[in-house]
């Protein structure tokens, strides 16, 4: 099964808190997000976003420029449901982030939580770091939330990458600076425990070393 329809299947047969990931707000997203955009009119994207609550919050928050992306249409189509007429005042964008049609330098905030994790192989992350770079404002964040080194290895029946704070900082490339990173056990819907690595990357291109 390709990447697209594994995905699909995953959204079309299971409820919104039959999926491991699932986190009722997106309190610590939210809050980093609010740490480094301050300002409201910051062009935020969310990356392979599923049917996440993470939307919900930044329009409460007075966010009014946001881009949500996902690999699935049933993901997008239940949190543009789930949000009524609030949906209007996003942007929803059914693609792989690996070769979407995204404007550059439009961003000030790249928000991933699990969606980098899945790509196993070098090629399929040089095309990520390629479309951040490409996308990201200089002086914008990403966020990027992926299983910790003590995390699962595997997720949704895929296998998964964990990383340090260190090394995905590495893997964006020294264009990216660590600013901060944080380590979070996330209680699945039914108990279990998953270990996440937060990291806060800021852009600075042309920098030559990743950690200061
Ligand atoms: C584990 S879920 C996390 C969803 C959401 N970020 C959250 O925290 O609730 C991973 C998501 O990434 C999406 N995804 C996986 N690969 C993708 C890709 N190459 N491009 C865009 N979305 C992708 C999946 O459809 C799925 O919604």
């Amino acid at each position: 099964m390709d990447r697209q329809a594994h995905w699909e299947h995953i959204y079309e047969t299971k409820g919104p808190d039959d999926v491991s990931w699932f986190e009722p707000v997106a309190t610590r997203s939210l809050s980093l997000i609010e740490r480094v955009a301050a300002d409201r009119d910051t062009a935020i994207i969310d990356v392979g976003a599923g049917a996440s609550t993470l939307v919900d919050g930044l329009v409460s928050d007075g966010y009014h420029r946001i881009t949500v992306l996902d690999i699935s249409s049933s993901a997008l189509e239940r949190a543009r449901h789930r949000l009524g007429d609030r949906a209007t005042a996003v942007v929803w964008c059914n693609a792989d982030i690996l070769s979407a049609d995204l404007p550059a330098a439009e961003f000030g905030v790249w928000h991933d939580r699990a969606a980098f994790h899945f790509l196993t192989t070098d090629a399929e992350r040089a095309r990520y770091v390629a479309q951040l770079r490409r996308t990201l404002r200089p002086q914008g964040h990403a966020i990027v939330a992926t299983f910790a080194e003590d995390g699962p290895t595997r997720c949704s029946g895929l296998d998964v990458v964990r990383y340090s704070p260190r090394a995905l900082q590495r893997e964006l490339g020294n264009d990216f600076r660590l600013v901060a990173s944080s380590h979070e056990m996330h209680q699945t819907p039914w108990g279990a425990e998953q270990a996440f690595t937060y990291c806060v990357l800021k852009y600075e291109p042309g920098a030559t070393e990743g950690v200061r």
